[in-house]
Order: C-alpha cells, then structure tokens, then sequence
C-alpha cells in the first residue's frame, strides 16, 4: 500500500499515475494530522512526503515515525517531495530515506525509486552536494557557508541558469563581474547571506523556490552601487559611516547613506526582477529601533523578508569579522540589538538552525 502525503491534488494525481500501479492501494493525506492517523491505522510499503503542507512541515510526520514505537510504519521507506533538507537529516533517516524529488520531477526517476522500494533493492546513499555550478560571465556563487544545506547551490545555479538566460537580467548581474579577482569580500558576502536567509526560511517553513529567488536577487544586488568599493560595502551601521565622516569624501559619505535607495531605483520597470525583491534591497540596512539608513524605519514599517535580510547581513558580517563566532554569542548581541515580532522569530529560528 501507498501513502502520498501532499496538499496538492494535481501533485497527488501525477504521483498516482506515475506509481499507482505498482501497489495494491493507494490512500492519500492532505495535512500532518490526516498523514497521521493513516499512520497509525495502516502499514505501508512506501511513502511520499510533501515538506511543506500547508504551513506545517512534512517533517513531523517523520518526528511521529520516529517516537511512536506502536506505529505499524517504524520503517517504512520515504521519499521526500521538494523538500530541503540538511544532510544532518538525511544521516540520521538514512536507513529508509529512498529519495529527495525536487518539484517538478522527472516520472521516471520517481518511478524507477519506487520499483527498488517495493523489490527490496538497497536505498541509494545519501545524495552529494551538487558539484560547483558554472557560471561563465556572472560570478560563481559559493553558498555552502555557514550552514550545510542540501541542494542549495543546485537551486542558486538554476536560479543564475534563469538570469542567464534573460539579456537584461544578464546585463545587470554582469556589473558585478567588474569586481576585482582580488576582493572576494562581496562575493563571501553574497554566498553567505543566500545560505543563511534560506537557512532562516527553512525554520520559519517559507523556503520555497519563489522565495530562495527573492533572497538571491536581494543578495546579490542588494550593494550594486558600491561593487567596485568593497571598502565602502563594508560599512555596516550608521554609527560606523558617522566614524568615517572625517575621511570620507561627501560624495563617498553620500552613496554609502543612498546605497539601498540606490539600487532599488536601478530595478525600477524590470519586471523580470521577483517581488519584494525592490523593497528588500531599499531596507537593508534599517534596523528595527530606527537606527538604521537611509529611513530610520522602526520594525513595523520593515517587511518581514526584509527582516529575514537584514538578520542574515548582520550575521554575515559578524561571521566575516569574527571568524572564531560562535552563535550563542551572536545570538545574544542580536537579541539587544533587533526587537519586534519578525525580529524575534528570525532570531529563534537562527536558533534552531545552529542545534
Ligand atoms: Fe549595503
Ligand atoms: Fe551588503
């Protein structure tokens, strides 16, 4: 018997088709509840399982699997759906983890995982981390740091593959490339604020491939106008800009406060560039007390993306000054520096990542 667990009747449908024939019956939950109390009634020969389920996360019924000794489906083979997942996870479900499928995926290869399922071939090994991605004339991106997660340098690439293939998408992701080979501040810089906003969105269940896109516009746009000054990209707080009033030109002191205003003009009638995306970049250095720039915007007026954003550049900078960090130690600098709900949650969920 076979259980899909989505909340996608179309997905449920193809899954059906696909593989429907293969078992004897095929029974369906659209949400965790539903997922288990099939669990708990049924034994089956396999399971298909949808990470995100309508606000909730697919993992919990795996949390179930795991701390109901009575239930029937202790070791029941899976395949997750679209998930991301940490390889953390896939080591310690190794045992009946047969497969991650990104959506959309190819019939065949569900089909083929199914038929070693049910002919008691062994699982395949926990899959790799894709090798580095090409990207010819925008700059690879390195995103495996800090955080280890699964398929995220697979999804940027074929989020790059996406720009690539948009001559004015290319056109503005090509001015980065006039980076010095010598300077990998902004490149560090955009690798990590991808892994750890996706990092964070992970926790707060919104990583989709629609979100990892606005995070990858926001990072690697997000100081456009200071690609070639890395020393003034590094400015960070207005208190530092402030420190630097001395030695900085007016014009250099004036780009550093408008940066963010900057950039979000130059997307200005490109619908190619995903929502929010504008509104992210324009926040990025706002801090939700109203000590930030260029608006002094309190934490009610910061989106909550942006909010994601602003955490992970923070944190991306402490990690590039403190190559020794220890998130306890962020964690608690953070938390006196970011107040309100978004801010909070972000900060628990950045938390949790690190355990
Ligand atoms: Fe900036
Ligand atoms: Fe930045």
């Amino acid at each position: 018997m076979l259980l899909i667990i989505d909340d996608n009747v179309e997905i449920i449908d193809i899954v059906t088709e696909i593989i429907g024939d293969l078992f004897d019956k095929v029974l369906t939950a659209k949400t965790v509840e539903m997922a288990i109390s099939k669990l708990s009634e049924n034994q089956f020969a396999f399971v298909i399982l949808d990470i995100n389920l309508e606000g909730r996360n697919g993992a919990e019924v795996i949390k179930f699997l795991v701390d109901t000794p009575s239930n029937p489906n202790k070791s029941v083979p899976f395949v997750i759906v679209s998930g991301i997942i940490t390889p953390q996870f896939v080591q310690k479900h190794n045992q009946r983890f047969a497969g991650v499928l990104m959506k959309p995926f190819e019939h065949d290869e569900l089909r083929s995982i199914a038929e070693n399922v049910l002919h008691g071939k062994p699982l395949p090994l926990p899959p790799a981390l894709p090798a580095e991605p090409k990207l010819d004339d925008i700059p690879f991106l390195k995103c495996n740091l800090p955080f280890s997660i699964l398929q995220l340098e697979k999804r940027v690439s074929k989020v790059m593959d996406g720009i690539r293939k948009n001559p004015r998408l290319k056109e503005l992701f090509s001015k980065m490339k006039n980076v010095s080979p010598n300077e990998d501040y902004i490149f560090q810089h955009i690798g990590m604020l991808i892994n750890i906003s996706t990092g964070i969105c992970i926790e707060l269940e919104w990583n989709t491939d629609k979100t990892l896109e606005k995070f990858v516009f926001a990072s690697y746009l997000h100081d456009m106008g200071l690609s070639d000054r890395p020393d003034l990209a590094k400015i960070n707080s207005f208190e530092e800009l402030e420190s630097k009033k001395e030695v900085l030109s007016e014009v250099e002191y004036k780009l550093v406060l408008e940066h963010p205003n900057i950039a979000e003009r130059s997307l200005e009638g490109l619908r190619e560039v995903p929502p929010d995306v504008a509104l992210i970049i324009k926040q990025h250095h706002e801090l939700p007390k109203g000590t930030g720039y260029p608006s002094k915007l309190t934490f009610q007026k910061i989106s909550p993306l942006s909010s994601v954003f602003i955490v992970s550049h923070d944190l991306t900078e402490y990690i590039l000054a403190n190559p020794k960090w220890i998130m306890s130690n962020y964690i608690t600098i953070a938390r006196s520096k970011f107040r309100g709900s978004h801010f909070i949650k972000i900060l628990s969920a950045l938390d949790n990542l690190s355990k």
